[in-house]
């Protein structure tokens, strides 16, 4: 079964993943978004934000976390007392994923098989980052690094260790809702305070 495993070097240097990631073509996803949305943030981050895959916004721009969730995230982050500057923002997937309707390109999950593709430029990322802790944001980014087993609703806000795989980098995860999902909230304002004392453990 395909996936990005033949794309990705043999390397720990962000520049040269983020580059190779472009002609990336693991699954059907590359056709149909503009590019490749490749993580980024410093090269040595102690912690590591992990969403689903690129949207609207950020297909067109190239960069994570710039649209709405985007923007949520960062005040959460200022919120909780971290530095949006100190962390390493990627996604388990890392092309859009839509449906046309219309005009507009509505958002939809990426399947189980595409983010199992795509998992080989997450591990590649995280051997060159090292971070102490990945923040898994919503429930495709903890299937992605936990596997599919993995409940958030178990294990939402508490430190958990992560697979051996990795070995210590990261050595924990700490599962949280995603962005989006604050925003869709019936009750916005205690879905956002709750995101934002799950995002404080993390500190
Ligand atoms: N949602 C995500 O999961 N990632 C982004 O980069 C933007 C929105
Ligand atoms: Fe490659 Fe991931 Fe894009 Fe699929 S979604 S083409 S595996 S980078």
């Amino acid at each position: 079964r395909a996936d990005a495993s033949e794309f990705v070097p043999d390397s720990t240097d962000l520049d040269r993943l983020g580059e190779a990631s472009r002609g990336c073509r693991g699954c059907d996803l590359y056709r149909d978004a503009t590019q490749t949305v490749f993580g980024a943030g410093p090269k040595r981050a102690k912690i590591v934000m992990l969403g689903e895959q690129p949207g609207d916004r950020e297909d067109i721009d190239g960069e994570p976390f710039v649209g709405p969730a985007g923007r949520l995230l960062d005040h959460a982050l200022v919120e909780a007392g971290i530095d949006r500057g100190q962390v390493y923002v990627t996604n388990a997937v890392k092309h859009f994923r839509f449906t046309e309707r219309g005009k507009r390109r509505i958002h939809q999950k990426p399947s189980r098989g595409q983010i199992v593709a795509c998992r080989p430029w997450l591990v590649a990322e995280l051997r060159a980052v090292r971070p102490r802790l990945v923040v898994l944001l919503g429930a495709t980014a903890a299937s992605a690094l936990m596997g599919p087993s993995f409940r958030i609703t178990a294990h939402r806000g508490k430190v958990v260790e992560a697979p051996a795989e990795f070995d210590g980098h990261p050595a924990h995860v700490l599962s949280t809702v995603h962005p989006s999902a604050v925003l869709r909230a019936p009750d916005r304002d205690s879905a956002y305070a709750a995101l934002v004392e799950d995002l404080a453990a993390a500190r």
